[in-house]
């Protein structure tokens, strides 16, 4: 892929933001168009470092709005897409499931339509990325890894309308021949995360003295993956990945949710000086989440023997260096949980 203009979607989002700052950087021959509607979610704060980079441009706007997203594909001509833009948090779309219907599948749509109408069946040099995730495969017992084969199989609202994403992306791609490829990614952490998702949110109420909420006995299981070793392996998908081919991306790390609560714990005891112990204290086991997925983990080995990629940050060393962003970016954290993220967490966790 060697075009200039890129179209990057939910670039002031946790991962977009990362992904943007790291195309700049490695690629300074492109120019970097970042689509976000601003939702919650999606914050500007995020890329202050590069607002004035000259090969960067931002367009505040909807994935869902037709005309819109028609427009700025014929004026700025995208042959190249990378498309993250999407509600993310599995909670809200139980309360909310229309709202991920509504982003995450129609807006993928408007995306595919703007795309394919704009460049017809002239797909050389194109490419339209949609970047998913491992959910979209369900829940595992105690054993087996998601493959890129494996039958997609949604159990939440958000895991359903992304699926759904990934059905349309690969329809588009054998009835119109639109030249596309996905990645499933398992959950991210680090900077600049929400704080709705476990590490962020705990972070911030052990710094609040909050009760620490644990869904259920704790021992679902997720396999977490730093969000730098995300957008290393999405530039990899982008660039060397093989149209209307799946890429499965994990972090070959999977951790019960109590442990992971009590290394987490462990760490920002630590480093508040803290006794041993304090934050655990915070623990509280609640009423467990709607059709709580099991376990989720990724085998990778795809991504690692076709085009190279390995995770290069461990998991101790990427969650000190996510707590230690976090203690150092407590102004970013005000800001983002004033407001309605009050509401939020007063109808999420009573
Ligand atoms: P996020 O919620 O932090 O950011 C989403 C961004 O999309 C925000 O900036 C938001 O403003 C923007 N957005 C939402 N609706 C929009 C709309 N209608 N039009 C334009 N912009 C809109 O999400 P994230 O965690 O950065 O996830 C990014 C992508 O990666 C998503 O597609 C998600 O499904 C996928 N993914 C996430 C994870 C994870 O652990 N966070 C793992 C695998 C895959
Ligand atoms: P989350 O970060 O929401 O990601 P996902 O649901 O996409 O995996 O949740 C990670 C795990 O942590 C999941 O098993 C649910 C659990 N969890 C809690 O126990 N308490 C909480 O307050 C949250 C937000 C999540």
């Amino acid at each position: 892929m060697n075009n200039k203009n890129i179209l990057i979607t939910g670039g002031a989002g946790f991962i977009g933001s990362h992904v943007i700052r790291r195309f700049l950087i490695k690629y300074p021959e492109y120019h970097i168009y970042n689509l976000d509607a601003l939702t919650y979610a999606g914050n500007l704060e995020n890329l202050k470092d590069i607002e004035s980079n000259e090969n960067y441009t931002f367009l505040h706007g909807d994935i869902t709005d037709e005309e819109y997203i028609n427009s700025i594909f014929k004026k700025y001509q995208f042959k190249n897409v990378i498309h993250l833009a999407a509600e993310s948090h599995v909670d809200r779309s139980i309360t909310d499931p229309l709202a991920f219907a509504k982003t995450n599948i129609l807006g993928t749509m408007i995306l595919l339509n703007a795309f394919k109408a704009l460049w017809d069946t002239n797909w050389e040099g194109k490419r339209f990325y949609h970047v998913s995730t491992d959910e979209v495969y369900g829940s595992l017992g105690e054993t087996g890894l998601f493959k890129e084969n494996t039958s997609y199989d949604p159990n939440s609202p958000y895991s359903a309308s992304k699926a759904s994403s990934d059905h349309f992306v690969r329809a588009y791609g054998e009835t119109y021949g639109l030249p596309y490829v996905i990645s499933n990614c398992s959950n991210n952490y680090g900077a600049q995360q929400f704080p709705e998702k476990l590490i962020p949110l705990f972070i911030n109420n052990v710094l609040n003295d909050k009760a620490l909420p644990v869904y259920g006995d704790g021992n679902y299981t997720r396999d977490w993956l730093y969000v730098m070793d995300h957008a290393i392996a999405i530039d990899l998908v982008y660039h060397k990945g093989v149209n209307a081919e799946t890429y499965n991306i994990g972090g070959f790390n999977e951790w019960k949710n109590i442990d992971l609560v009590k290394l987490l714990c462990q760490q920002l005891d630590a480093k508040l000086g803290r006794e041993e112990g304090t934050s655990e204290q915070l623990i509280k086991y609640v009423k467990d989440r709607p059709g709580h997925d099991l376990r989720y983990a990724i085998d990778a080995s795809k991504i690692n023997t076709e085009l190279g990629w390995s995770p290069t940050v461990t998991f101790e060393q990427g969650l000190s260096e996510t707590i230690d962003w976090y203690l150092n970016n407590e102004d970013w954290l005000n800001n983002v949980t004033s407001g309605n993220y009050q509401n939020y967490y007063k109808k999420q966790y009573q």
